[in-house]
């Protein structure tokens, strides 16, 4: 069994993507909505936040742990493998390869929370890659609130609004590609596509999901929320088109 961790919403983007591979595959799914959102955290608390999550996944029985979350990702994942075993996964090295395929000598572009934005953790993994490469990189905090009210389609007029906003810097520029480096962003690709319709896009969720080994089980799902299961499920069932959601309520101590 696979855990798949995001502060909320965003990580169900991953967890399509890994059914796809996998529909086989059985996953726990957590998310930490009484602490979303993750890009309003300091980094100790989204590494306390992330390592009590991970203690989670062990005692339900996983045997490894996607997190479905730029930001722990940027912020905690490499130090969570330094003191975990257990096959840990991100969102942030599998995206940076993407984009440096994707790389032509123009701008590489990073939309990330404000604590992912700070962090610089997606610039100096790049920068290890392709030293030249300009980068610009957005924080979009609107953004997750926007998926959490399930605001996801390409017409919803306050998605379009905000993306225009933040995308601004994009509209003159030569992006050879934009990294989505939040998971709640992948559900606004639509949108985001919509105004940069020749900009490839790199979205972490599906590309994190493709990097973990193809999985096999009995095709079971199980929800997890530490705040508003209700309302987690009822957005989840419209975002994943799954009726069968039902999250239950754990509480997540530090
Ligand atoms: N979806 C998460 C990420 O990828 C967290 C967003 C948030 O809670 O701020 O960064």
């Amino acid at each position: 069994m696979i855990g798949v961790f995001d502060s909320g919403l965003g990580g169900l983007s991953a967890l399509k993507a890994l059914k796809q591979k996998s529909p086989r595959a059985d996953i726990v799914y957590l998310a930490d909505t009484a602490r979303l959102p993750y890009g309003s955290l300091s980094p100790e608390s989204v590494f306390l936040a992330a390592k009590s999550a991970l203690r989670f996944f062990i005692e339900m029985g996983a045997s490894s742990v996607l997190f479905a979350c730029g930001t722990v990702s940027a912020l905690a994942l490499p130090r969570l493998q330094e003191e975990f075993s257990l096959p840990l996964y991100g969102v942030l090295s599998p995206s940076v390869s993407v984009a440096k395929s994707l790389y032509k000598g123009n701008t590489l572009g990073i939309l990330a929370t404000n604590a992912t934005v700070q962090s610089r953790s997606f610039p100096l993994a790049l920068q290890k890659e392709l030293p030249e490469a300009k980068l610009l990189s957005v924080a979009c905090p609107l953004f997750v609130s926007l998926v959490e009210n399930g605001f996801a389609d390409k017409d919803n007029p306050v998605s379009l609004a905000a993306a225009k906003y933040y995308l601004s810097p994009f509209f003159d520029t030569k992006t050879d590609a934009l990294i989505l480096g939040c998971t709640h962003f992948s559900w606004l690709s639509p949108v985001i596509q919509r105004l940069l319709p020749r900009t490839p896009l790199v979205d972490c969720a599906s590309i994190a999901a493709a990097s973990v080994p193809a999985l096999s089980g009995r095709g079971e799902k199980l929800f997890f929320t530490t705040q508003n299961s209700s309302l987690f499920s009822a957005t989840a069932r419209f975002l994943l088109k799954d009726e069968s959601v039902e999250a239950k309520e754990v509480s997540l101590p530090l």
